[in-house]
């Protein structure tokens, strides 16, 4: 499947490799499944593989393919899938997607689905030093060298990488690494790649084979740098734990840089794809699920959860409110304190101030929901919808039963359980009337008294 949006002078075909088993994670979940920043780690893969406006993205899946192709359909709906079989090596899974490209012409990138921080940036960097070399691999200086692969240059070219594992003692004290990113012709890296054998320490196909066999064919090879924290991979739990922080350490000083006040930023957690406008201001203890929108001049107050929510110019939501997945506040809306929207709209002005739970509603502009209302949704097997009018003053207590609806400007009594729907102006009680029995709490409580004396002697 093709891109609709592609727009490169050269097309693109972006090779995303997911198949290795993430053994350090140990976990059960696919190590592309792992979240960071609120979403899979795949998630920023695809992302990034989206600056390049390709023509195709090919996910090389294998551990745990079925649950990375289904997160990766919903990610990219477009992007197609090849299963690697076995894992037999990072050149041996880039081989994989050659069935896919027959027909393809353009340039081949090659990404991880466990390396999250590439910019775009570095990515038009590669891109531009196509120009000049026929590969081009992504390195950086590394603080600790470890189990990477070796950068070998004379001047700009890079006559090739070899494994940690394979390096000579002098090659080792290289500190010019492999970040594992390589871009080329597509034919070409493919047609090399068939020449690529596993005889190493590995007994692996290495991607990283490529720079010394098209040197051998005339082509030239270069590397381009980048910051380490960058090319960062995550291959235990320690590491995606660091990945985070370094995540919400940068988003905090995105947000910042665009003009969102926070009192404390170092308490709010951002997810991959959380946007909020200029001047809106985000209190201590803020979490934000994956798609969040936020307007300009909205207040979100302290310990506030939100996902999957869109909140207006003007709102204010909190302190300790919860948005939940198909939320959408209305300009100037008030949500407060421990209260719960799901699947709602809220209108413009609309408030619901405190303990309340709102899902599968509509509320009017202006309507005022009182404490502790329900919207009672779900009958154990289906969920109903409520629908509240403008201008509507919902009692305190009030129950909705679902499906149900008040007319604008009508009223319901506090206490009430609403079953049946409210016409326009019209006010619905629905509750035991009340009896008042002069004196009877006094006697009554003598009687009580009396009883526990009683038992007492
Ligand atoms: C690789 C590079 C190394 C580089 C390092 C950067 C090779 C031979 N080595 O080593 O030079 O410094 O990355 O992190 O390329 N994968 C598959 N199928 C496979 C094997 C791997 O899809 O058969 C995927 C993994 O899921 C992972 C990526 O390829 O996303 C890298 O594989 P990994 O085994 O982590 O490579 P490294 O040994 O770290
Ligand atoms: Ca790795």
């Amino acid at each position: 499947m093709n891109n609709p949006e592609t727009g490169n002078a050269t097309p693109i075909a972006v090779v995303v490799l997911a198949a290795g088993q993430g053994t350090r994670m140990n976990s059960d979940l696919p190590k592309p499944l792992h979240k960071l920043g609120g979403v899979p780690l795949i998630a920023h893969a695809l992302a990034a593989a989206g600056s390049l406006t390709p023509a195709r993205i090919i996910v090389v899946t294998g551990h745990g393919a079925d649950a990375v192709e289904k997160t990766a359909a919903d990610l990219a709906p477009w992007a197609e899938c090849v299963r690697q079989h076995e894992q037999l090596g990072t050149g041996h899974a880039v081989l994989q997607a050659a069935p896919l490209l027959t027909d393809f012409s353009g340039d081949l990138i090659v990404l991880y689905a466990d390396t999250p921080f590439i910019t775009p940036e570095t990515l038009a960097a590669m891109q531009a030093a196509r120009a000049r070399h026929d590969i081009v691999v992504l390195g950086f200086e590394a603080a600790d060298p470890g189990r990477y692969g070796r950068l070998i240059l004379d001047g700009e070219r890079l006559l090739r990488i070899v494994e940690a594992k394979d390096a000579s003692a002098a090659e080792r004290a290289v500190t010019l690494c492999n970040s594992g990113l390589m871009a080329g012709d597509a034919a070409t890296m493919l047609r090399l790649l068939g020449a690529v054998g596993n005889h190493n320490a590995a007994g692996e196909y290495y991607l990283t084979d490529l720079p010394a066999l098209a040197m051998r064919e005339g082509l030239t090879a270069t590397a381009i740098l980048c910051p380490e924290e960058e090319t960062l991979g995550i291959n235990s739990r320690a590491e995606l734990a660091q990945a985070e922080i370094a995540f919400q350490t940068a988003r905090r000083a995105d947000m910042q840089a665009s003009g969102v006040a926070m009192q404390a930023p170092e308490t709010v957690i951002f997810a991959q794809d959380t946007w909020v406008g200029r001047d809106a201001e985000i209190e201590a203890h803020v979490v934000f699920g994956p798609g969040v929108t936020v307007e300009s001049g909205a207040r979100i107050r302290a310990f506030s959860h939100l996902e999957g929510c869109h909140v207006s110019a003007g709102a204010v939501i909190g302190p300790y409110a919860r948005l939940r997945p198909g939320a959408e506040i209305g300009n100037d809306a008030r949500i407060g304190n421990f209260v719960e929207v799901k699947e709602a709209q809220i209108g413009e002005g609309a408030k619901v101030n405190h303990l309340s739970y709102i899902g599968d509603a509509e509320i009017g502009d202006g309507s005022n929901i009182g404490a502790g209302t329900i919207t009672c949704n779900y009958d154990g097997v289906m969920k109903h919808r409520t629908v509240i009018g403008r201008d509507v003053f919902v009692g305190s207590n009030t129950m909705l039963v679902a499906p149900v609806s008040l007319g604008d400007q009508s009223m319901t009594a506090s206490g009430s359980v609403i079953t049946e729907d409210v016409a326009p102006g019209t006010l619905a009680l629905a509750r035991a009337k009340q009896v008042n029995k002069p004196g009877l709490a006094i006697r009554l409580m003598e009687r009580l008294r009396a009883i526990k004396a009683g038992k007492k002697g």
